[in-house]
C-alpha cells in the first residue's frame, strides 16, 4: 500500500481536527502518500481529493470542526454512489481510507471495507453513542460547552428564582445530558433511555423550592421531546416561572478538551500503524482507557448501553 485518503464525515466533532493531523503526520512519516478528501463521502464520489503534506495540517490540533470540511451523503447510500466512490478511489490510487465519523459515517466504512479497500474507522462524534468505544472523540469537548452553560444559566435562574430547561443534542443518546448533568449539578435530567414522569421532575422543583433553593435546572436531552412542552408542563404544574435554552450547534464547536485531542492523535496514529501492518475493516475504540481495534463488523453490532448507575447517583446527589 502506498497512497492513503483521509476524509471526516456527518455532524463534525471537536477533536476531528487533531485526528487529521495525526493520520497525515504519522502516514507520512511511514512512507505514505496521504490524500484529503474534502466534504465526506460526497468528495469521495466527485474526487474533490487533494495531496497533504506536513504543513497542510500546520496549526490546526486546537480547533473545532473539521479542516478538511463534512457533508452528510445521500448519494453515497445509493448503489449508483457507492460505486462511483469506488471507481474514485481506483483513479486517485488510493488503495487506503481511514474514515472519521460518527455511526452512519463507519457504516459507510464497512462497506467500503467490505469492498475489499483496507479501511480504518475512527469514532469522532459529540453523541457519543458508538456502542463499541467507551467514549467518542468530541463527546467530552461538548459535555465542557454544556457544562459552561449550565453554570451560567444557573446564575440567571437564581437570580430568578426560575426552572431553567436546558435542551442538550445526542440525537437519541442521553450522554451529553447524563455527563453534562452531573458536572453541572443539574436537578433533574431526562434522557431517552429512561422513562421520564413529568410528575416527579415539578415534584423536585416545589421541594426545592421550599427548602430555599433558588435555581432549577432541568437538562433534557433531545431525543426525549421538544423542550418547551417540558417547559409548559412545569410551570402549569408547579407555577415557578420557567424558562428554555436549546444549546443547539454551540455544542458541535469550539476547541477540544485535551484529552479529545490526546484520544484523537493516538487513534490517528494507530490507524496508520494498522494499515502499515496490512489491517483492514478495522474500528478504532477506547476501552478502560487503553486505545482498541476491532473488526467492523463486529464493532457496529455492539448496542450502546447506558450508565444507569451513573444516572441513579446524578438522582441521588440533586435532591
Ligand atoms: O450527530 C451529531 C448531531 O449534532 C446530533 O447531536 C444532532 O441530532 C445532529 O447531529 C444534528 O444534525 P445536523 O448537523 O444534520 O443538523
Amino acid at each position: 500500500m502506498k497512497t492513503i485518503g483521509i476524509l471526516t464525515s456527518g455532524g463534525d466533532a471537536p477533536g476531528m481536527n487533531a485526528a487529521i493531523r495525526a493520520v497525515v503526520r504519522a502516514g507520512i512519516y511511514n512512507g505514505f502518500k496521504v490524500m484529503g478528501i474534502r466534504q465526506g463521502y460526497n468528495g469521495l464520489i466527485n474526487g474533490d481529493i487533494y495531496e497533504m503534506n506536513l504543513s497542510s495540517v500546520a496549526d490546526i490540533i486546537h480547533r473545532g470542526g473539521t479542516m478538511l470540511r463534512s457533508a452528510r451523503s445521500e448519494e453515497f447510500k445509493t448503489e449508483k454512489g457507492f460505486k462511483k466512490a469506488l471507481n474514485v478511489l481506483e483513479v486517485f490510487g488510493i488503495d487506503g481510507l481511514v474514515v472519521l465519523g460518527g455511526d452512519g459515517t463507519l457504516k459507510g466504512a464497512r462497506e467500503i471495507s467490505n469492498a475489499s479497500i483496507p479501511t480504518i474507522g475512527i469514532p469522532c462524534t459529540i453523541d457519543n453513542d458508538c456502542g463499541y468505544s467507551d467514549f467518542t472523540i468530541g463527546f467530552f469537548t461538548a459535555v465542557e460547552t454544556v457544562v459552561d452553560a449550565i453554570s451560567k444559566i444557573r446564575d440567571t435562574s437564581t437570580s430568578h428564582g426560575r426552572a431553567n430547561v436546558i435542551e442538550v443534542m445526542g440525537r437519541h443518546c442521553g450522554d451529553i445530558a447524563l455527563y453534562a448533568g452531573l458536572a453541572g449539578g443539574a436537578e433533574s435530567i431526562i434522557v431517552p433511555e429512561v422513562e421520564f414522569n413529568i410528575d416527579e421532575v415539578c415534584k423536585k422543583a416545589i421541594q426545592g423550592k421550599n427548602r430555599g433553593k433558588l435555581h432549577h435546572i432541568i437538562v433534557l436531552a433531545e431525543g426525549v421531546g421538544n423542550a418547551y412542552d417540558v417547559s409548559k408542563a412545569i410551570e402549569e404544574k408547579t407555577g415557578i416561572d420557567t424558562r428554555v435554552t436549546v444549546l443547539g450547534y454551540i455544542q458541535r464547536g469550539g476547541n477540544p478538551t485535551s484529552y479529545d485531542r490526546i484520544i484523537a492523535s493516538k487513534m490517528g496514529s494507530k490507524a496508520i500503524d494498522l494499515l502499515k501492518e496490512g489491517k483492514s475493516g478495522r474500528a478504532l475504540g477506547i476501552k478502560c482507557n487503553s486505545i482498541i481495534d476491532m473488526d467492523i463488523n463486529d464493532a457496529l453490532k455492539v448496542e450502546k448501553s447506558f450508565d444507569i448507575e451513573m444516572y441513579d447517583t446524578t438522582k441521588i446527589l440533586s435532591i
